[in-house]
């Protein structure tokens, strides 16, 4: 399995990161996309895959990080991309559940990270909350752009368009859920071969860990509650995702 979107590079893991690793090995997670959304986290997800090859390191700016000094923090990623490899741009996007005091900032920053996805040619992760017609209406502007919708939760009917403009849409902990209605549909519905799992970890575990840490071997909650509701084997949605994420991020 590849957990694609994770960060175990933040301070709930500083413990105990190697049998983190450990975990992630005995149950047949072999790749991690370690996911940047700000300058410390950014340089953190390099540190991290240094010492473990398990890791993908990507670099972005999250929207919450948007504010008057959006431009020098972008120019500040675009440095840091020419000196580092990484195999995304994001986490970016749209997030207007906390707070909208910068929202026009959010939305230019977004842009600015569709840009450099594709002037560099690499895939971009979205982060959406509350803001889907935004989301949307920015990312159709990019033709040939390619990317994730990161623990998606917005409605089937949409996950379809966002498909359309040529996305994968990620599923994590929350399709465990008993009472999470739209992102069982979603699982259900959207074309095999657009579908990621994820954990978000430290956030959203999956059940039977709702609520506590999550972590990067816990992705293989998400893919059983994904198989079930299809109606497929395990190993089935392993390879198929497996051979998805490898496609998108060119691992
Ligand atoms: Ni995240």
């Amino acid at each position: 399995m590849i957990d694609t979107h994770s960060h175990l590079f933040s301070e709930e893991f500083e413990l105990d990161i190697d049998s983190c690793v450990e975990r992630c090995k005995e149950n047949n997670v072999n790749k991690i996309i370690l996911v940047g959304f700000s300058d410390i986290t950014n340089i953190k997800a390099q540190e991290l895959a240094k010492k473990y090859d398990i890791f993908y390191p990507t670099a972005g700016i999250h929207p919450e990080e948007a504010n008057n000094d959006y431009l020098a923090k972008f120019n500040g990623l675009k440095e840091f991309i020419k000196n580092n490899k990484v195999y995304a741009i994001g986490e970016c996007g749209l997030d207007y559940y906390w707070d909208i005091t910068y929202k026009e900032e959010q939305k230019k920053l977004l842009r600015l990270q569709c840009e450099l996805a594709l002037e560099l040619d690499l895939p971009i992760i979205i982060h959406m909350r509350d803001a889907t017609k935004d989301t949307y209406d920015i990312l159709k502007d990019y033709k040939g752009l390619r990317g994730v919708m990161h623990c998606y939760s917005g409605s089937y009917e949409m996950a379809k368009e966002f498909i359309k403009l040529g996305f994968y849409i990620s599923l994590g902990g929350p399709v465990t859920f008993k009472n999470a209605k739209e992102p069982k549909l979603v699982a259900k519905g959207i074309p095999l071969d657009r579908l990621l799992i994820e954990t978000d970890c430290p956030f959203l575990a999956p059940t039977p860990f709702r609520g506590k840490r999550n972590e990067s071997s816990y992705v293989k909650y998400v893919c059983e509650e994904i198989a079930k509701i299809r109606e497929m084997s395990v190993s089935d949605i392993e390879r198929i995702t497996e051979e998805n994420a490898k496609n998108l991020f060119k691992i």
